[in-house]
């Protein structure tokens, strides 16, 4: 699926939403030699010498020093200047490039350029080309149109990566790399050629160890696919019939490993060559092929793209800069930030990718307003970011992104946005290391699993019930109590979250049902949505009654279930979640409580009077269940009070799309505040703190500037 898309089809989600730990020195999470490594400040910009005459480097060298940039990412895309023709390297004109930035005191990120093969390599080895899900071949000619498990193309980046690494180990300037650039997220994002098939046959083998393992684990008898070989077995590809849900869900576990394989062979050989330097890689958010834990595992940061415009192209509104601001929006990137810190246990991550203007490939988005870039950047800052790089110094008048404004426009004079960043990079490294290392404060927790989105992209039981819309969904409705959301795989100790939300969480593992059932009985809240525990691992629906492996803990058991489509159920609420009616769409868990108090009942269909959510005091804690599928106002309104029920709130409550976050170290808080309206605003303060710009004192009642930012200090 296109990448941009997958962001995108959740900000519908929000359409009506109504929102208006310890210091962390950074640690290189590497298996050997672990050793805390100190970031140098990271604000900087993409930078393409590659496509930019060598008579302009000077001069953008000495502009970006004046504008205070501190480092440039450069070379990701140069494979075809790097190695002209196979084995045939030249890296003097890099070489020369990187003098000229070092003079100017700019520091290096060296792109590895494997995600943009030259012609020569396709047109000699077409067999690396990757076939999409139709069983189609890529065409060249663009980027991002490779297969990850071919051994040549595999060979040909590490390669030219590797070429890379012995050039430029020891030049001064250089401080990092980036390996790859965006994987998976092409027209295509997983592989189904002839490859692909092998590497998934000889995983399946590691895997199960034997055939029986898998034909039993996959329930192969059905339609008599029972596998007497693993040659046989095929990829998902267009059938008779849909797949197999286990086959296709170890497939996509197949593709995740191999996108993960190709960048560790990368990885240990940068390790190797380059032991002085920090390694990550970048992408967008949650996309839909990659289990990116797994992806960021032994790297040392996670590297975000961070294009809040972009999104506006789709999700409709006026057109207007204003409509980025949509209340859609902010809660959106918000989330894609949050997730991206949480794929490393909450570190801070670096932004490599940050718009500064119109955005686009084929269309423009929206010019952002002025006050939205800086406000984007601190928002990146407020939910983790230790950096920003800024996408791109210039503007390319040729190729496929001369729509894609950067810092200096087509003709090279200064982009509107131009000094507005310029003056945000002066803002935020003044804010100072300890501030922009700080660990992000959460007393929420919000389930996501690879797993679950995978099985439900197969199967969505309803054709409009998708993972990504509820997780954003339910992410919104939480992130407005502002009492700080880590995106967590439940399997992880839960223990210093005061709420535990579930939605969807469609597979369950023996692990993850475990941890959930110590985080309840030592005292936490957990909050599961419907069609919670249907399937084990191998996307077998369990053979108990649901929700499975949780029945205990949830207190209740499903009489039965129900996709709804054009009629829909009502809902009405009692007890703690007294208030209007609601109604119930795409999906309805019908719950008999065995020892759980009823919240909310059925009040059509067939099974009026039966319970809808349902609460379950189970050790010390509280296990809630919603079987209903709500609209995003209904959902917000009993997600905010059930979180206040349990006494989880910000002290300071601000108006309708005001967002706070809070970031601290053992010694200081910083708390950010973001106004992503277009009006000005006014903020109770609940304390006393002082302004992080000027150290002045401020209480009381602030006010914040259309698209304003404060970031208050606290001892
Ligand atoms: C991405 C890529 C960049 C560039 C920008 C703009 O995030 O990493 O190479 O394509 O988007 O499209
Ligand atoms: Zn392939």
């Amino acid at each position: 699926m296109n990448r941009r898309h997958f962001l995108l089809m959740s900000s519908a989600a929000f359409a009506s939403m109504l929102t208006g730990r310890r210091a962390a020195a950074f640690t290189r999470a590497t298996t050997e030699n672990a050793e805390p490594r100190s970031m140098p400040l990271l604000f900087g910009a993409d930078y393409y010498p590659d496509q930019t005459p060598e008579n302009l480097w000077e001069q953008d060298a000495a502009a970006m020093a004046a504008m205070g940039i501190t480092n440039v990412r450069i070379a990701e895309f140069a494979w075809g200047l790097m190695e002209p023709k196979e084995g045939n390297f030249d890296f003097k004109w890099l070489e020369r490039a990187i003098g000229v930035l070092h003079a100017h005191h700019i520091s290096i990120i060296l792109g590895t350029p494997s995600a943009a093969p030259p012609p020569w390599l396709t047109e000699k080895y077409p067999e690396v080309l990757m076939v999409n899900d139709r069983g189609l071949q890529l065409s060249p000619g663009t980027r991002r149109f490779t297969c990850p498990t071919n051994a040549t193309y595999r060979r040909l980046s590490l390669t030219i990566a590797t070429e890379m690494a012995k050039a430029f180990s020891a030049t001064p300037g250089v401080i990092g790399w980036q390996i790859d650039n965006e994987f998976t997220l092409g027209e295509s994002g997983r592989c189904y050629c002839r490859f692909c098939r092998d590497g998934f046959q000889q995983w399946l083998r590691q895997k199960y160890g034997s055939l029986d393992a898998l034909n039993q684990a996959w329930g192969t008898v059905f339609w008599s696919n029972i596998y007497s070989g693993f040659s046989q077995i095929p990829v998902p590809l267009p059938s008779g019939a849909p797949p197999n849900p286990a086959h296709a869900l170890d497939y996509d576990r197949y593709q995740s490993f191999a996108n993960v394989s190709f960048l560790r062979e990368q990885l240990t050989m940068l390790r190797k060559q380059c032991p002085g330097h920090f390694i990550t890689t970048n992408n967008v958010g949650a996309v839909d092929t990659l289990n990116m834990r797994d992806l960021y595992r032994d790297l040392d940061f996670v590297a975000a793209d961070n294009y809040p415009g972009f999104l506006a192209i789709f999700a409709g509104g006026s057109g207007s800069g204003a409509s980025i601001a949509s209340q859609a929006l902010a809660p959106t990137i918000a989330f894609t930030h949050d997730f991206m810190r949480c794929t490393k246990n909450g570190e801070p991550f670096l932004i490599m990718e940050q718009q500064t203007g119109k955005a686009g490939q084929p269309y423009f988005s929206p010019q952002p307003e002025p006050g939205q870039l800086r406000l984007w950047s601190y928002q990146a800052v407020a939910h983790g970011a230790m950096g920003i790089n800024y996408f791109r110094w210039d503007t390319a008048n040729f190729g496929a992104e001369q729509y894609w404004h950067g810092l200096l426009q087509h003709d090279r004079s200064p982009s509107p946005g131009f000094a507005e960043i310029r003056d945000t990079i002066r803002d935020l490294k003044s804010l100072g290391q300890d501030a922009l290392t700080a660990r992000c404060d959460a007393a929420l927790a919000l389930c996501y699993d690879n797993d679950s989105a995978w099985a439900l992209t197969i199967q969505p039981g309803q054709p409009k019930l998708k993972y990504f819309d509820e997780i954003v969904s339910w992410y919104g409705s939480i992130a407005s109590s502002h009492a700080g959301v880590d995106i967590v795989n439940a399997s992880q100790g839960l223990s210093h979250y005061r709420v535990v939300c579930a939605p969807l969480m469609y597979i369950v593992s023996p692990e993850q049902a475990e941890s959930i059932r110590a985080f309840v009985k030592a005292g936490g809240t957990f909050i599961a949505g419907f069609r919670l525990g249907v399937k084990d691992e191998h996307s077998r629906i369990v053979p108990t009654p649901l929700p499975g492996l949780l029945r205990d803990v949830m207190g209740i058991q499903l009489i039965d279930y129900q996709p709804i489509y054009s009629e829909k159920q009502g809902v009405q609420f009692t007890g703690l979640l007294a208030g209007s009616a609601a109604d119930c769409h795409l999906w309805a868990d019908i719950l008999a409580p065995q020892s759980a108090e009823v919240l909310a009942t059925y009040t059509t269909g067939a099974y009026v009077g039966k319970a809808a959510i349902t609460s379950h005091n189970f050790g010390k804690g509280k296990a809630i269940y919603i079987g209903c599928h709500l609209e995003p106002a209904d959902l917000a309104r009993v997600l905010l009070t059930l979180i206040a029920s349990v006494g989880v709130s910000n002290p300071i409550q601000p108006p309708p799309g005001v967002e706070i976050t809070t970031r601290r170290t053992a010694k200081q808080a910083w708390t950010y505040l973001l106004n992503h309206t277009a009006n000005p605003q006014s903020v109770d303060l609940a304390a006393a703190y002082v302004d992080a710009r000027d150290r002045s004192p401020v209480s009381g009642t602030i006010h914040l500037d259309p698209y304003g930012v404060r970031v208050l200090m606290k001892t």
